[in-house]
């Protein structure tokens, strides 16, 4: 259709998206096969079998046990070019992408072994295929504030090739406050700040990631829309939120993607992208995210060459390379 062909034309950019959660299952085997890690799986069928999720921890628990075959350099190279030849065949033009070091460096993985495979694909991308990007480094929320710390310290031989950090993992019993510190840390050697809340957490958690993170985007916000005051200031800063259509949908935080909260914040003025979260898990990448969300809800046009466009403004380009893509 017409709309399809847009939704594949628009340059886009992707600023939700972990690159642990675009593993493959097919790499997945090949890297099992590569490193000799034992999978409790045994074809793709039974994997996609195991993707069947009612809740964030449910998809959570897979997702650091699929991380398990990502050992060398190469093999983050690997995982994250795949990502980016995805990026190619949809137009997307900006990635800001987020890695979890503590799901490796837990395992014996060093820091720099992470981050030099993932930034090598990264300008290998950006040579072959012009895709500019930033670096967002999470931690992990169900640790504790002082493993984050700890992680920060290992990140700062390498914050060249790092633009920000945020906060991601068990939402639920782990509010913003727990990492007001390493957040004050993070900003004061300038990085850019983001957090999840309000994918499975309340609306206070948003707030606390305003008030005490002072967070330059929020990851999801579904539930900001609970509250009218929340929504009210965030649509008078234009703070963006990065949602996430397929990835509501498979871990229940919609009930369909008929009854998506898009609209909604729409028509309240927020600043809204559009992302695909962990698209290996999720079932579909960028464009398939702006096609499952467009015919459920029946958005125009008009509203789908926004949503394009709000990913450049709500992006951590600089001004002038961001004037270039609007
Ligand atoms: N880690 C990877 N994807 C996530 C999500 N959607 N929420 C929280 N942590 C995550
Ligand atoms: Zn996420």
């Amino acid at each position: 259709s017409n709309i399809q062909k847009l939704i594949e034309q628009l340059p886009k950019a992707e600023l939700h998206l972990h690159i642990e959660g675009s593993l493959e299952p097919e790499l997945m085997f090949k890297l099992a096969k590569r490193n000799q890690v034992d999978l409790p799986y045994t074809s793709v069928e039974e994997i996609q079998q195991a993707y069947n999720f009612s809740q964030l921890q449910d998809f959570l628990d897979i997702y650091y046990a699929g991380m398990s075959v990502l050992i060398n350099e190469q093999d983050f190279y690997d995982l994250t070019i795949a990502y980016l030849e995805k990026c190619h065949q949809q137009n997307i033009r900006h990635v800001e992408i987020f890695f979890d070091p503590q799901g490796h460096t837990e395992r014996g993985i060093a820091f720099e072994t992470v981050i030099t495979g993932i930034n090598r694909a990264l300008n290998d991308s950006q040579q072959k295929w012009g895709i500019t990007f930033k670096t967002i480094m999470c931690f992990l929320r169900h640790l504790s504030e002082a493993e984050a710390i700890d992680t920060l310290q290992q990140a700062k031989p390498f914050l060249d090739r790092i633009d920000g950090v945020g906060l991601d993992s068990s939402e639920v019993g782990h509010p913003p406050s727990k990492f007001e510190q390493v957040f004050n840390q993070a900003r004061e050697l300038g990085l850019k700040l983001v957090a999840h809340a309000g994918e499975e957490g309340p609306p206070s958690y948003v707030k606390e990631a305003l008030d005490l993170l002072k967070v330059d985007r929020i990851d999801h916000g579904n539930r900001a829309m609970e509250s009218e005051a929340l929504v009210k200031r965030l649509s008078e800063s234009q703070m963006a939120l990065t949602v996430c259509p397929l990835s509501n949908l498979k871990l229940c935080v919609v009930d369909a993607l008929n009854t998506h909260p898009l609209p909604a914040m729409l028509e309240k003025g927020l600043l809204i992208t559009i992302n695909s979260d962990d698209p290996s898990y999720f079932g579909g990448y960028l464009n398939e995210n702006f096609f499952a969300i467009q015919s459920a809800l029946n958005l125009t046009e008009q509203q789908i060459v926004q949503l394009a466009k709000n990913s450049f403004t709500a992006s951590f380009l600089d001004e002038p390379e961001k004037a270039k893509h609007l």
